[in-house]
């Protein structure tokens, strides 16, 4: 049988990992259609390394404090991708801001998870806003990268629904377990050519196949 010519993957990182260790996962089934060839950490204390350790998965930290310009951090990573051959930039957990530049070269050949409905609730503390604005339902996305920060065409989300007692770990804790599910999908379907970006909204046939809708607080029968 043919072997699956699988999409490189590049994971960047600068923390606990947690969605590295999803696309780690994923990537062990032999039908899975991607393989991670390079996690990049900014930070040697990021926990997310010693998961890609423990599975062979060549890592390299490129420390931003070592660089005098966003342009030049981002250029020493965008050679090791190149030598690395990467496809596609997952970014997860990634706590840098991107050069204007590397978002150009890169422009629908990186995605991103981010831990709120997009666009509400951009940006960090995303879990209390929610909270703060006493939304039914918050939840989680995978987009393509634009240079705005957590714009750009929207791949997948799952929506969580909010508790009355939810804290911002609580909702966070639940919006993750969701997070995992999603950034293998949409890194399958990217993988299996299943996306198009048309107008700047990211398309695929499947989301014609989701037919339910959420209520929350539900209505009782
Ligand atoms: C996740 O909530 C992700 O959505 C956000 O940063 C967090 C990273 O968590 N971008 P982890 O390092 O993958 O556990």
């Amino acid at each position: 049988m043919a072997k699956l010519k699988k999409l490189n993957l590049c994971v960047l990182i600068s923390g606990n990992g947690s969605n590295l260790q999803a696309l780690i996962d994923a990537c062990t089934v032999p039908e899975f259609p991607a393989q991670i060839g390079l996690v990049i950490s900014n930070k040697a204390s990021a926990g997310g390394l010693v998961r890609a350790k423990k599975n062979q998965i060549p890592t390299l930290v490129v420390d931003h404090k070592a660089y005098p310009t966003r342009a030049d951090f981002d250029r020493v990573m965008t050679k090791a991708m190149e030598d690395n051959s990467t496809e596609l930039i997952c970014l997860a957990g990634f706590m840098r801001l991107l050069s204007d530049a590397f978002c150009d070269n890169w422009r629908d050949r990186m995605i991103n998870i981010h831990p709120s409905l997009l666009p509400s609730f951009k940006g960090l503390g995303v879990q209390q806003a929610a909270i703060d604005a006493g939304v039914g339902f918050s939840g989680c996305t995978v987009h393509y990268v634009r240079k705005e920060i957590d714009t750009g065409p929207i791949i997948v989300q799952a929506a969580v629904p909010l508790k009355s007692f939810d804290t911002a770990d609580s909702l966070a804790a639940r919006i993750l377990v969701e997070e995992h599910k999603i950034y293998p999908h949409a890194v399958r379907l990217i993988a299996e050519g299943k996306v198009t970006i048309s107008n700047e909204r990211a398309l695929t046939a499947d989301n014609d196949r989701q037919t339910q809708s959420l209520i929350n607080p539900p209505i009782e029968n």
